[in-house]
């Protein structure tokens, strides 16, 4: 099946991907915006060189002022850094949204200039209730690779929002993973996350997920055998990085 990755893919009902091919990059970045009765969760927004080209798919698939919440994983301004560009469009349409991150990250996101209520998942029992009763659950990930950092599972598509975690270095890009992204997969938790015992902790805590896919930010879409990808970072050492300190 051929992919138009120049127009937003819907990869599951009302569940897009919002993003482009950025060739020049090998840490290419995943922003999502989940559609329910006309209400737009963004996730992952993105930075500002990114910008225009995700507004510009994003307002294919969403008006803009429909955009209730930025669901962001962490503090990072390559998911980050637009928020502030957004709700100038948000606000100036009549709209209004929240900001969905951990206390520890909320510190840091302000630092932005961002205008948006923060809504704080570990104040909030770690779910998000959207307008139509759909509700968002949050898996706390903490040190992958951010102390706040954490994952979104929605229960009505079974798609799990990761953030950095499962994500990949990719100089050889594809929306859909394919058998070359455990190695690429590998390589990045390898290097950016701390520990096994950290990472398998939040292994863990997917176990008693029916995930059916994984979106990550970096990298490609995880939509078969889910399980497998969990397992090898279940398994992986890393804090790979010390050994590059010279
Ligand atoms: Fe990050
Ligand atoms: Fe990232």
């Amino acid at each position: 099946m051929d992919i138009d990755i120049t127009q937003p893919v819907e990869i599951d009902d009302g569940v897009f991907w919002v993003g482009f091919d950025d060739k020049e990059s090998g840490l290419h970045c995943n922003p999502y915006v989940l559609v329910d009765q006309g209400e737009a969760i963004f996730f992952d927004p993105g930075s500002v060189p990114h910008f225009p080209q995700v507004l510009q798919k994003l307002v294919k698939v969403v008006e803009i002022k429909q955009i209730t919440h930025f669901v962001v994983t962490h503090q990072d301004p390559d998911l980050c850094a637009a928020i502030p560009k957004f709700e100038e469009l948000v606000y100036g349409n009549g709209g209004s949204a929240r900001i969905v991150a951990h206390t520890r990250a909320s510190v840091l996101i302000a630092h932005y200039g961002v205008r948006s209520e923060f809504y704080h998942i570990d104040l909030n029992d770690w779910k998000l209730t959207l307008r139509s009763g759909r509700e968002l659950q949050f898996v706390f990930a903490p040190y992958l690779h951010f102390p706040g950092a954490y994952m979104t599972y929605d229960p009505t598509s079974r798609i799990l929002f990761s953030g950095d975690i499962f994500g990949a270095f990719s100089f050889d890009w594809n929306l859909y993973a394919n058998e070359y992204y455990i190695e690429a997969m590998k390589a990045f938790h390898e290097n950016y996350m701390p520990s096994n015992r950290i990472l398998r902790t939040a292994m863990g805590r997917l176990d008693p997920l029916d995930i059916k896919m994984i979106a990550p930010q970096h990298g490609s879409i995880i939509k078969e055998d889910v399980r497998r990808y969990i397992d090898v970072l279940r398994e992986l050492d890393c804090g790979d990085y010390i050994l590059h300190q010279d």
